[in-house]
């Protein structure tokens, strides 16, 4: 007989009962579970999304449904975000949120020790660290070059500006972690009635931002004051046309100060070029002393303990917004006795300034802002108030890739609920 080419295969049924049923049902599991797991890692896209803290961004649960996925699952899908370059000149806050900055210079070490400037501050969520403020310059403001209400408050003006320097620590392009320095310039100065110079202001939580804002805004009045009442009986006071400028720098040098050089009237060294003359010393306490006005080279004596005291506050300020308590010297504003000594005059200023204001009838409807202290610390009062200086990260805004279900997918559904309920 001629064989067929074709054949057949005999098959027989399996001899376990369940097999039909698990083979079902066992299949369908798998399938569902496949898909399921294939949805959990490639069921999101990556969208762009702007946020201000790229921390939480990352770790937000939400992303996924509110479900915390295995990262095996996310791994294609995990969000991130890039850092920010902040270029020279724009104008930066720290999350403390007080004083406006100016970015003048960014610079990292080179190996051979000298310096690479760069462009930009390439920045992500860093602390700030070691910042220093290294000079406090006032300028003084005649009337062409002040805003018109604030002539109302004082017909001299002033420009207060803190020079600091921080550093950074972020990967650099050969992948080692190396500090980036960068310098700014803070500026305080009155802009006009109802308008705060600080960001924002918190008497109960920023409590020391509080005071340094007090002491800045009702010294700026003094010591303008001060400066018109030396300046009178010269040309300038009478056209109003003064232009001054003062600077302020730390005399001593140390890492850790102690409490009694901040205190001291000669925690600064003073400097100045006003109208007609200029300091021929920078010892404050000389300049301040009305027995040597006579010689040469001693202008205005009424001015300096004020000026430095307008000084101390900028610059206490400043290391607060900063994050900086105890270096380079305890932060007056952060403890109770520093802020009692360097707020003691504040309430008979403040009457001065009010009366020799009336006495020149000057802006009855400008009073300074009701909101600040126009009284002493009182470092006995209970409960004592929580003064201190938050870690500093700067303000600004990052660009993150974040996960979304992806659209039309059977993804639709909410699986975070789907799961979990
Ligand atoms: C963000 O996270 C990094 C690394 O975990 C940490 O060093 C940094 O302090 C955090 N930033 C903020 C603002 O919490
Ligand atoms: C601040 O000053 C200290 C002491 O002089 C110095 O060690 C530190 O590097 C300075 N910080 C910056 C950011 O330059
Ligand atoms: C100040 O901070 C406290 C505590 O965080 C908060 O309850 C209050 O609302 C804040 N006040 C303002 C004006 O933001
Ligand atoms: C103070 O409170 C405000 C508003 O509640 C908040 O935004 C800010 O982060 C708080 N500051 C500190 C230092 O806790
Ligand atoms: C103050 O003046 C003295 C003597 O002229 C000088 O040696 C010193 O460097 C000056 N200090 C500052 C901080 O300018
Ligand atoms: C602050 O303390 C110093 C040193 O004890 C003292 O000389 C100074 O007069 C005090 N300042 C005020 C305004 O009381
Ligand atoms: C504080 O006021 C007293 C008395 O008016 C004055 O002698 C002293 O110099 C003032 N101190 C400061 C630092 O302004």
């Amino acid at each position: 007989m001629h064989d067929s080419v074709f054949s057949y295969n005999l098959t027989r049924p399996y001899p376990f009962k369940w097999f039909t049923p698990v083979t079902i049902v066992g299949g369908v599991i798998i399938a569902a579970l496949v898909s399921f797991f294939n949805f959990a890692s490639t069921g999101y896209e990556l969208v762009p999304q702007p946020s201000s803290d790229p921390n939480e961004t990352i770790h937000d649960p939400g992303q996924y449904g509110g479900i915390r996925w295995p990262s095996y699952f996310t791994a294609n899908s995990r969000a991130t975000c890039a850092s920010t370059a902040l270029p020279l000149r724009a104008l930066i806050f720290t999350h403390n949120n007080a004083i406006p900055y100016t970015l003048t210079r960014v610079w990292r070490a080179k190996d051979d020790g000298s310096r690479l400037d760069l462009g930009s501050l390439v920045y992500h969520n860093n602390e700030l660290q070691d910042c220093n403020v290294t000079r406090i310059s006032i300028d003084v403001l005649g009337k062409y070059t002040m805003n018109q209400q604030v002539r109302a408050a004082s017909p001299v003006g002033l420009s207060v500006n803190a020079f600091a320097t921080c550093s950074v620590v972020i990967d650099t392009p050969e992948k080692v972690q190396r500090p980036t320095y960068f310098e700014m310039t803070g500026n305080y100065k009155l802009i006009g009635p109802d308008v705060t110079a600080f960001l924002s202001r918190n008497k109960t939580n920023a409590t020391s931002l509080w005071w340094g804002e007090s002491m800045l805004q009702m010294y700026w009045l003094v010591t303008a004051r001060a400066y018109i009442d030396g300046a009178q009986d010269t040309d300038v006071g009478k056209d109003q046309t003064y232009n001054a400028a003062i600077t302020l720098q730390r005399r001593e040098s140390t890492d850790q100060g102690t409490a009694e050089e901040t205190m001291s009237d000669d925690f600064f060294a003073t400097g100045c070029f006003v109208e007609a003359s200029y300091c021929g010393t920078n010892v404050t306490s000389e300049l301040a002393d009305p027995s040597k006005a006579k010689e040469d080279w001693h202008p205005y004596p009424k001015l300096w303990r004020r000026a430095n005291l307008l000084g101390k506050a900028m610059y206490f300020t400043v290391l607060a917004d900063l994050g900086r308590q105890d270096a380079p010297v305890p932060n007056m504003l952060t403890r109770p006795n520093l802020l009692a000594n360097l707020t003691a005059n504040l309430t008979s200023e403040v009457q001065w300034w009010k009366s020799a204001s009336k006495k020149e009838g000057f802006a009855p409807h400008w009073q300074p802002d009701p909101g600040l202290s126009q009284d002493k610390f009182d470092p006995g009062q209970t409960p004592p108030p929580s003064l201190g200086a938050a870690p500093a990260f700067l303000s600004t805004n990052y660009i993150c890739q974040v996960p979304r279900v992806k659209a039309g997918d059977p993804g639709d559904v909410d699986m975070g609920r789907l799961v979990s309920g």
